[in-house]
């Protein structure tokens, strides 16, 4: 059977956004397993490029913005794959929506159309990391692909049309693009001092370090937690399986954990945590998520391999010996 995964070994890519949680770690696997040579985008307004370590050397790092086309494009020159994963996060999005759109939209485009413009012979394909929030509220679960889309935040509404253009451009021009839509990622390198820190590494770390856990709400709102390695590995199939070509994928596991269930299955681990139920923010407008992964499955031949209490333990055993 062929492996698709190693077909990403020794190939120049560029990652945008990869300093990012999910980016340096996407970055970290293609130099180290795949030997790959990497370019590594990112303007540094959310990240450091100290997430790297001793990584850090081995990559191109480049500190400029997505949206600095005169410097970005002469990179693209001999790349042959583009990882697009700059983003504005969603807790930030409505709060500067121009931003939010220029960052997850509009740099997409631009890209795009300097792929379709140029002759970039030795690109094999664009991917756009997009976000399971396009489903909003959906009405049955797990939602799958084929399920309406229903957009509660900028966030998106964004994302939801960089990867349209994305799939656009592969349907009416013919690049290489494919798609895939995360569903809350988490694991090492989660910086609890970024302000958009997802739920669990916030969780993890303010464990380890006895300090509260802020639940919003009653934390029965439930979401479907993706393991980061697990997430990578999606990621690099969406780029080297030829039967992604044009598509878009659900990234997840299928499983609903409520907030409620990861302070308790941390409480496992660490005893004794804090809890303090604080109101609401505006972008927690969605009840239940869990993520249909039957596609990625049939087609791509991924299914996600570390489970929600596992992922826990990895990622709590990385933080005591990282903090
Ligand atoms: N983490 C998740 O659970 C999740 C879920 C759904 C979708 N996604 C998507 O996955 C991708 C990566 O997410 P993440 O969690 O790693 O986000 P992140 O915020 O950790 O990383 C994003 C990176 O982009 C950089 N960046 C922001 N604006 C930039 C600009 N204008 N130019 C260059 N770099 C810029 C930031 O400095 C940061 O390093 C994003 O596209 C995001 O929308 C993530």
């Amino acid at each position: 059977m062929i492996n698709h995964l190693d077909k990403i070994s020794g190939k120049k890519i560029l990652v945008t956004g990869g300093l990012g949680f999910i980016g340096h770690n996407l970055v970290k696997t293609l130099v180290n397993q795949y030997n790959c040579s990497v370019i590594v985008v990112d303007n540094c307004v959310n990240s450091d490029p100290s997430i790297l370590g001793d990584d850090l050397n081995k990559i191109n790092f480049q500190k400029i913005s997505v949206l600095e086309t005169e410097k970005l494009f002469p990179l693209f020159v001999d790349v042959n794959f583009i990882f697009h994963l700059a983003c504005k996060q969603i807790s930030a999005s409505g709060k500067d929506p121009l931003d939010d759109m220029r960052v997850n939209a509009e740099s997409t485009l631009l890209i795009l159309e300097f792929i379709k413009n140029n002759k970039l012979a030795n690109l094999e394909r664009f991917v756009y990391t997009s976000s399971c929030s396009v489903y909003g509220s959906a009405a049955s679960l797990p939602v799958t692909e084929n399920d309406a889309t229903i957009v509660l935040s900028n966030y998106a509404a964004t994302k939801l049309l960089g990867e349209n253009y994305t799939l656009i451009y592969n349907r009416s021009y013919g690049l290489p693009t494919s798609s895939v839509r995360y569903s809350n990622v988490y694991g090492y390198g989660q910086s609890p001092r970024n302000p958009y820190c997802g739920v669990l590494g916030k969780f993890i770390h303010n464990a380890l370090i006895n300090e509260t856990l802020n639940i919003f709400g009653d934390g029965e709102q439930t979401r479907d937690y993706t393991f980061i390695t697990d997430a990578v590995d999606a990621t690099i199939l969406a780029a080297t399986h030829p039967k992604a070509l044009g598509d878009v994928f659900n990234v997840g596991t299928g499983v609903e954990t409520s907030v409620n269930k990861l302070a308790e299955i941390i409480n496992n681990y660490t005893k004794n945590i804090k809890i303090e139920n604080v109101p609401e923010r505006d972008i927690d407008n969605i009840r239940r998520r869990s993520i249909g992964v039957e596609k990625i499955h049939q087609i791509l031949g991924w299914s996600p391999k570390v489970n929600v209490r596992k992922g826990i333990e990895e990622t709590l055993n990385w933080y005591k010996t990282t903090l």
